[in-house]
């Protein structure tokens, strides 16, 4: 439940790891697609992929593939790049929501720097709005980057929980301070609050403390608890193969 309306927080699932698996071994399977079906059945609110620049683990055919199939919002995070807004604008998921993108690094790093960006940023909020597609900004719990953000027009921001879930002890309490306040702030300024990155079930009962909450998007935490569920039944899968002995396929 929101900590302030009582009304259940939505799941939105990040599935970006599953095409990871797939990306690094460079075969079919495991679809994206299958697994946000999966999610779907299995109560998921909305689905979440990130189509990076570099195109590192989410492909084009995956969002068209998701925008064709799924039931529930699909929601594409992407940079302010020309060529993926082409994409945006084509396919036409849910939501976007617009986030920074470094090449190097392993996972979105920082909030998107909505002060040092502006144009670029109101530009692409526009452009996607005036197409029919919810926006949402990931940003820090920053009060000048949240004042910009509904100066924008986006509906939604989504407040990057990663630093706190990497801190311990009084660090970590402040952060959630902090989050805390950008909720309140990011409320009273008239956006939605989304929140994500780096969540799981050991921070989630923290998270939840952060009020307004509408949606929280979770990724890589659950494709990983995923492996350790469904491990069993794998091996016992492939042992049934093996003990069928040879077969003309
Ligand atoms: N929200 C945003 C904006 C993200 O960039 C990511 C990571 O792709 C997530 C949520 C999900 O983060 P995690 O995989 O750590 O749960």
């Amino acid at each position: 439940m929101n900590a302030t309306t009582n009304q259940p927080v939505r799941l939105g699932v990040n599935i970006d790891h599953v095409a990871t698996l797939r990306q690094v071994r460079g075969t079919e399977y495991p679809s994206p697609l299958e697994a946000a079906l999966v999610c779907e059945n299995a109560g998921a609110d909305g689905i979440t992929v990130h189509l990076r620049e570099d195109r590192r683990h989410i492909q084009d055919a995956d969002v068209y593939a998701l925008r064709e199939r799924l039931r529930i919002p699909l929601n594409l995070e992407m940079a302010c790049a020309p060529e993926i807004l082409g994409i945006a604008l084509d396919v036409k998921p849910t939501e976007v929501c617009l986030v920074p993108e470094r090449r190097e690094e392993l996972t979105t790093e920082g909030g998107l720097d909505v002060k040092g960006r502006r144009e670029a940023v109101f530009e692409t909020v526009q452009t996607l709005q005036a197409a029919g597609i919810v926006v949402s900004l990931f940003v820090e719990a920053d009060p000048d980057q949240l004042t910009l953000s509904a100066e924008s027009g986006a509906t939604y921001i989504e407040l990057h929980t990663g630093h706190f879930c990497d801190l311990d002890g009084a660090a970590a309490q402040a952060e959630l301070a902090r989050l805390i306040r950008g909720a309140e702030l990011a409320h009273e300024l008239g956006l939605k609050v989304n929140a994500g990155h780096g969540i799981n079930l050991n921070n989630i009962g923290a998270i939840m403390q952060i009020p307004h909450l509408d949606t929280l998007n979770i990724g890589h935490s659950i494709v990983a608890r995923a492996v350790m569920i469904g491990m069993s039944a794998a091996v016992e899968e492939m042992r049934t193969a093996i003990q069928a002995g040879p077969q003309n396929d």
